[in-house]
């Protein structure tokens, strides 16, 4: 592929079969769709960081349309940050940047959660994030379990140097009993190490079975800072639908056969974004096919102490053969985020080998949040009541608000967890979601969530919000929204850069 540091570019018609079928693309004006026909050919790699573009006239001649819906289109992707422009020397694939490196991925984008979590980088900002899916800790702290974990500690700080890898002892040992009593998967605590959050966790599993330029098979959608994390370590992705009980054992199968992935990394609990939620019989099947290709399962559970209505089944794990399975957990959303605590279930000699990974990456969990996790865990079953009650409270009002404000959108009802994937009726969700930005609400649109840009008619939207705030995020999005569908039906315009 030509690129601007050759010296070539495009030319004739280089770039038309890339752009195949770039009518029948996304929806709305041409324009629109013409961008997302090119941001899909940079997403696949057809047009790698600094692939120079054919001139808006040559474009427009050999598309057959007007020069305003290529200048219109290039517009749009050079302030959404895929092209770059200078007068006189045409425009590009934008560049690597050479200061932010880690979370590129090949077209030179900062990780896609680095876009939507601006406010984990940046702090908080004005308006209304509907972007991360965590809840406030509340009184958490505030009770007498804090006095007991400031005793534990003082006595853990002068009996020991505070370092382990794997874990603090009795923690590991609580959340075995967690998942033992909880989650119907019977676990001792030398079968669990505990990581900096699942995020964590979710590296060092992917870092245990891969290498670079190896293949990872995930759900599509899936989590999207798992897409940033796999494509950070250099793996190549493998998108495999998923249907509303998330993904079919025998489509696991036939993708795994066919293009031999080192893992699988799933959501059978409660998917993010979806909230689907995987039946038993799909549960052993999948174990089973595990066993049978060889190919170990990464199961993220971060969410499943959250259903919204019964119990979930047990997770892929309490079915695993000789093959493992690797169940990853959170004490994020049922406690709080800023403890960083997750865990990996495993077979010992796993948890042993990831303990070695994690010394590497980081000695090991601040033994402080270790404590204190496990204080709270004292009370975690009342903790676990008060927190569903409070996550249906606000799905209830969440709903409520969308059916108000913005009743052309629809969603189906999630099984589980902290979020709505709700379908908008035109238009595009990326265009939509920078336009929201200018009425000050940050959404996550669906193709942030997808190996190859899919689910355009997508947003993620969390309810996690106060109560305020989330009316005060809903009626942004609808006037948000009251634009965006005139501006769809106007001629093309560019649209201001605001994220
Ligand atoms: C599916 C999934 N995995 C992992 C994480 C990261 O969780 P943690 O805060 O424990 O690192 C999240 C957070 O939202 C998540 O939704």
């Amino acid at each position: 592929m030509a690129t601007a540091q050759s010296g070539f570019g495009f030319g004739g018609t280089g770039l038309v079969p890339s752009l195949a079928g770039w009518t029948s693309m996304g929806s709305g004006p041409l324009y629109r769709r013409l961008a997302e026909a090119i941001r899909g050919a940079i997403r696949r790699s057809e047009m790698p960081s600094g692939t120079r573009l054919p001139t808006e006239r040559a474009l427009a001649v050999e598309l057959s349309v007007s020069r305003s819906t290529v200048v219109a289109a290039y517009d749009l992707l050079r302030e959404e940050g895929w092209l770059e422009s200078r007068q006189g020397s045409g425009t590009w694939v934008r560049r690597h940047s050479s200061v932010v490196r880690f979370g590129e991925d090949r077209a030179g984008f900062v990780g896609r959660a680095t876009a939507s979590f601006r406010a984990l980088i940046e702090g908080p900002g004005e308006g209304v994030e509907f972007t991360c899916a965590a809840l406030t800790a509340g009184d958490l702290f505030a009770g007498p379990a804090m006095a007991r974990a400031l005793e534990d500690l003082d006595r853990a700080a002068r009996d020991g140097i505070g370092y382990e890898a794997i874990g603090y002892a009795p923690l590991r040992a609580a959340i075995a009993d967690h998942l033992t009593r909880r989650w119907s998967m019977p676990t001792t605590m030398d079968e669990v190490i505990i990581t900096t959050g699942a995020q964590q966790a979710v590296g060092l599993a992917a870092a245990l079975y891969a290498r670079p330029g190896d293949v990872a098979l995930v759900e599509d959608p899936t989590y999207l800072a798992a897409i940033d994390m796999f494509t950070a370590a250099g793996l190549r992705l493998l998108p495999v639908p998923i249907g509303v009980q998330g993904i079919r054992a025998d489509r696991l199968r036939d993708a795994a056969i066919a293009s031999s992935p080192r893992l699988a990394y799933l959501m059978p609990t409660y998917h993010n974004p979806t909230g689907a939620l995987m039946p038993a019989r799909e549960r052993i099947e999948i174990a089973a096919a595990a066993n049978e290709l060889q190919l170990p399962i990464v199961e993220d559970l971060t969410v499943a102490d959250l259903p919204l209505g019964d119990e979930p089944p047990p997770p892929i794990g309490a079915f695993q053969g000789d093959v493992p399975v690797l169940t990853i957990g959170s004490l994020s959303k049922l406690l709080w985020g800023g403890l960083r605590i997750g865990w990996i279930r495993a077979p010992a000699p796993v948890v042993q080998r990831l303990a070695r990974m994690k010394l590497v990456t980081d000695h090991g969990t601040s033994t402080v949040s270790q404590i204190v996790a496990l204080h709270l865990m004292d009370d975690l079953d009342a903790i676990r009541e008060r927190r569903r009650e409070t996550v249906r409270e606000r799905k209830a009002m969440l709903e409520g608000l969308l059916g108000e404000w913005l009743p052309g959108w629809t969603w189906d009802p999630p099984g589980g967890g902290l979020c709505l994937w709700v379908r908008i009726p035109v238009g595009d969700a990326t265009s939509f979601a920078l336009a929201a930005t200018r009425h000050g609400v940050t959404v996550v649109p669906g193709p942030m969530t997808s190996v190859d840009g899919k689910f355009s008619d997508r947003i993620r939207l969390p309810f996690v919000l106060d109560p305020d705030a989330m009316r005060d995020g809903v009626e942004r999005l609808a006037s948000a929204w009251r634009e965006y569908e005139a501006e769809a039906d106007s001629a093309p315009r560019a649209v201001r850069i605001v994220v």
